[in-house]
């Protein structure tokens, strides 16, 4: 039998809310018809769609990277302010190749960020964008008082600074965002970072473009030359269950290919730790953080759709990626201080899919959603032994995290990630002995089969129910987790 040790007493770390963090890019539906739908009869609240405000607010959505993404390093932030019509048109040339009106900028940001009750992030331009660029757009948001950035925000109808604390100094910036060397990024991120200024209260939490995947020479180099300099560093991870030339449809897979991607996204916890003993080699008192700013599943597009707006379906599978992600993340959250899900709304490992006026809720928004519990509690170190997988290379079956909230309420998020039998778990919560009397809750989010997904005729197909197989054990508790499942206990 599969068992989990909680140390109920060995809580130390908190878990960040902003390990729950999206992004949102000027990506094929992403922004335009996805957050944004300016002057619509889709209900909305200055151009932002309230069903999709209301369902993130649901989740807790504790912040929001934009403009991207490879988009952030051709992106200059003057050209989306001010009067609409008046705002210079660009080619996303990352992206579908597409005209930008650039109707959605830093103020419908902004606004966006306030109507979800969430802090913004935002990525600078350092591949093909000046110093005192990044430099002016940290003013124009942050200053409160007199200057050339603030009363030009004053002109554009915002008198009071917005006051942005996370500011990424350039993305990917191995690659699209301008091809670099980690040594000529690191002298650049020390440049644009020394003048991205703290204004008066508003301290700036600067992340620094990290590695793609498992460059390790990148981290080291990055933490060598300016670990000093930065807050936080990012980490760029995507599943892609086959190659990048092709990399396997999002609807339509096998039980092999169910197994594989699920490797690929365990394989997360490799990589964090693997980033962070070169983190602590320079940093050992883990004052930068690490921000996985891009995680989840990257398919290829659905048929028919523009092959540059990486619309991809969401399945039960893409479920079991976001509670092992989210596992990894809560147990590490000594070091993580921030992770982001590519992306939102309709783009690769979407929570929301929007078509018209309708919208849907992926799965992958029902995991965010039971395990939002975690947001700012007490991480309990968690130990498993899980049973072995074998159908396709090996994968344990379970895995786990757990936290206390300021309540003193425990949860315990658990995956299986086999596709055919249900998993029992013995659990000991160790320092706590259940009993007849103890209250236990919970969610589990399974279906009939491993693609089963929402779609705008059938939208409820895969979301949680209650979860009640759950038996006290001689002090302990005896969980049988369904086949393929991600489920939340609460002990209170
Ligand atoms: O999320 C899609 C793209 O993936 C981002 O623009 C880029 O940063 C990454 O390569």
């Amino acid at each position: 039998m599969n068992r989990i040790v909680v140390k109920t007493q060995d809580g130390e770390h908190t878990i960040s809310r902003h390990i729950y963090g999206h992004f949102s890019e000027h990506l094929g539906r992403c922004i335009y018809g996805g957050f944004w739908v300016g002057d619509s009869p889709i209900p909305n609240t200055r151009g932002l769609r309230n069903d999709v405000v209301a369902a993130l607010r649901r989740i807790k959505i504790p912040n929001l990277r934009w403009p991207g993404g490879c988009f952030a390093d051709e992106y200059h932030w003057k050209d989306g302010i001010g009067p609409s019509a008046e705002r210079p048109k660009m080619v996303n040339t990352h992206w579908g190749g597409v005209t930008e009106d650039n109707s959605f900028g830093t103020h419908e940001f902004l606004d966006l960020c306030g109507q979800l009750g969430c802090e913004p992030y935002i990525c600078g331009n350092v591949g093909s964008g000046t110093v005192q660029e990044l430099s002016q757009w940290v003013e124009y948001c942050n200053f409160d008082g007199i200057s050339p950035m603030s009363n030009l925000r004053g002109k554009n109808g915002r008198e009071k600074p917005w006051k942005v604390r996370f500011w990424g100094i350039g993305n990917e910036n191995w690659g699209c965002g301008g091809a670099m060397t980690p040594e000529f990024y690191a002298d650049n991120y020390r440049r644009y970072a020394c003048y991205a200024r703290a204004y008066g209260d508003t301290r700036l939490y600067k992340i620094a473009c990290g590695p793609n995947t498992d460059d390790y020479n990148w981290t080291r180099v990055l933490m060598e030359k300016a670990g000093s300099a930065m807050h936080g560093l990012s980490l760029h991870y995507y599943t892609v269950p086959g190659e990048w030339s092709h990399k396997g449809s999002a609807l339509n897979f096998t039980e092999a290919e169910w197994l594989i991607t699920l490797r690929k996204a365990s394989r997360m916890e490799e990589l964090v730790r693997s980033h962070g003993a070169i983190m602590d080699e320079f940093d050992p008192k883990r004052k930068v953080g690490l921000v996985v700013d891009e995680w989840g599943t990257w398919y290829d597009v659905e048929s028919g759709t523009n092959p540059g707006f990486l619309y991809q379906q969401n399945t039960l599978r893409d479920a079991l990626v976001a509670g092992i992600h989210l596992n990894i993340f809560n147990n590490y959250a000594e070091r993580i201080a921030m992770a982001n899900i590519a992306q939102t709304l309709n783009v690769l490992q979407a929570v929301i899919l929007t078509e018209g006026p309708k919208m849907i809720l992926t799965p992958t928004y029902h995991v965010f959603d039971m395990y939002k519990v975690h947001q700012d509690a007490v991480k309990l170190p968690v130990f498993v032994e899980s049973e072995i997988l074998t159908y396709a290379g090996e994968l344990p079956s379970i895995s786990a995290s757990a936290s206390i909230d300021r309540d003193n309420r425990l949860h315990l998020s658990l995956t299986n990630a086999d596709p055919r039998q249900e998993q029992q778990v013995k659990v000991e919560l160790r320092g706590i002995s259940l009993s007849a009397s103890s209250v236990i809750s919970g969610q589990v989010l399974t279906a009939e089969s491993i693609g089963d997904h929402n779609d705008f005729d059938c939208p409820e197909a895969v979301k949680p129910a209650d979860f009640k197989t759950v038996q006290i054990d001689r002090g302990g508790a005896i969980v049988t987790l369904p086949a393929k499942s991600v489920a939340v206990l609460e002990f209170s």
